[in-house]
């Protein structure tokens, strides 16, 4: 299974593939957690970025196609994968289909999750993050059992991300809009996009991709 998982900032894209990708047995790459651990590990790559990453502005096409075409070559890659946050541009999603062309794979679902802008701007003032693990919260919906501390992990590293303030947040809004939805015609044209509404619980959306999940036409 070759997958991706699309839609606006805070869309709960990282929420509904994190749950996918556990019951399919197949790596969750999210573009955004290599970038933020590239920055936590204080890389060459993480000081590029960082000041990208707290605007809320994309990273330039080269650097995340070099990334994420090298992720791929990984071996628990081999079998599938479920890329979350890439490609956000249509160079990126043309770079992919290159790479899938020449290695004989295919894409067998790209899930597009859908929320309204102003459902989204609340969702993220309220998200926190483990540092630590990834683990994802928020303040209203899912909040940790412990204020500031890792239900998963147990670190007290829960925190608000850098770019979920509400200026930037509007920011990242607009660039998906002006940047990255036009892809979604892009793979519309190649029929594997099945839209997904975010709008309730997540267990909704989990349930529509896991019943697309069942029914598609699986490619190697
Ligand atoms: P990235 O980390 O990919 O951020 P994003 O796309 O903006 O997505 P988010 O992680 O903010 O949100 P999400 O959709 O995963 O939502 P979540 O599940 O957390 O990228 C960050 C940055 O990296 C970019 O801005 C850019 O700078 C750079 N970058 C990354 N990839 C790049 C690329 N390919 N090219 C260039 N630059 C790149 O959910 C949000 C909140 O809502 C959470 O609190 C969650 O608990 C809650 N929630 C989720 N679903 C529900 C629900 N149904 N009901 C109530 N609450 C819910």
């Amino acid at each position: 299974m070759r997958m991706l998982i699309f839609g606006p900032p805070g869309a709960g894209k990282g929420t509904v593939a994190g749950q996918v990708t556990s019951e399919e047995g197949i790596p969750h790459i999210s573009t955004g957690d290599m970038l933020r651990q590239a920055v936590a590990a204080g890389t060459e790559l993480g000081r590029t970025v960082k000041g990208l990453l707290d605007a809320g502005e994309l990273v330039p096409d080269a650097v995340m196609i070099a990334l994420v075409g090298e992720r791929l070559e990984q071996a628990d890659a081999q079998d599938g994968w479920l890329l979350d946050g890439f490609p956000r541009t249509l160079p990126q999603g043309e770079a992919l289909a290159e790479l899938l062309a020449r290695t004989g794979q295919r894409l067998d679902l790209v899930a597009l999750v859908e929320v309204a802008d102003e459902v989204i701007v609340e969702r993220l003032g309220g998200r926190r993050v483990c540092l630590a693990c990834g683990a994802t919260y928020h303040l209203t919906y899912s909040p940790p059992k412990v204020a500031g501390q890792c239900d998963r992990c147990g670190q007290e590293q829960v925190v608000q991300r850098e770019d979920d303030q509400p200026e930037t947040i509007r920011r990242r809004l607009a660039t998906y809009h002006h940047q990255t939805e036009p892809l979604i015609a892009f793979y519309e044209a190649q029929g594997v996009v099945r839209r997904f509404d975010n709008s309730g619980a997540p267990e909704e959306p989990v349930r529509a991709v896991r019943e697309s999940l069942a029914s598609a036409d699986r490619g190697r």
